[in-house]
């Protein structure tokens, strides 16, 4: 049984203005880096250059949604046990397109993994422990 993670909900005041700080992020606001990725009725999009209009009515899912009653999704642990990620900035956007490829893959070459999230930019990792930890978590998932 994996263990039950502890949500933390992190709000700041910044210059004098409360904010409830989530996992997608604004990177480059121009369709380029995926920091913005969300699931949109399963499909990862980047969220940055979408009218709201388009998401009416539609179900979306950010990286806060993928772990269920305090259990990270397989996804989530590989990137942690992979060392998938240093700062983080860009990591709720790479985990969507993986969960995006996992559910219409499960078994992905590496090329795969690479056409996957080549629309998603990382500046610390060298993308490796990244591949490593998509692959380790298409394994973990086998037969889910
Ligand atoms: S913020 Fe960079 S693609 Fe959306
Ligand atoms: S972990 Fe820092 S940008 Fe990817």
């Amino acid at each position: 049984m994996p263990e039950a993670i502890e949500k933390i909900s992190i709000q700041l005041k910044v210059n004098g203005k409360s904010h409830t700080v989530t996992g997608t992020h604004v990177g480059c606001d121009t369709t380029y880096c995926g920091a913005c990725t969300v699931l949109l009725n399963g499909a990862a999009v980047k969220s940055c250059t979408m009218f709201a209009v388009q998401a009416d009515g539609a179900e979306i899912t950010t990286v806060e949604g993928m772990e269920k009653e305090g259990v990270l999704h397989p996804i989530q642990k590989a990137f942690g046990d992979c060392y998938g990620l240093q700062c983080g900035y860009c990591t709720p956007g790479f985990m969507l397109s993986a969960v995006q490829l996992l559910a219409k893959n499960k078994k992905p070459s590496e090329k795969d993994i690479r056409k996957a999230i080549a629309g998603n930019t990382c500046r610390c990792t060298g993308y490796q422990n990244i591949f490593k930890a998509i692959q380790q978590a298409a394994e973990n998932m086998k037969g889910a």
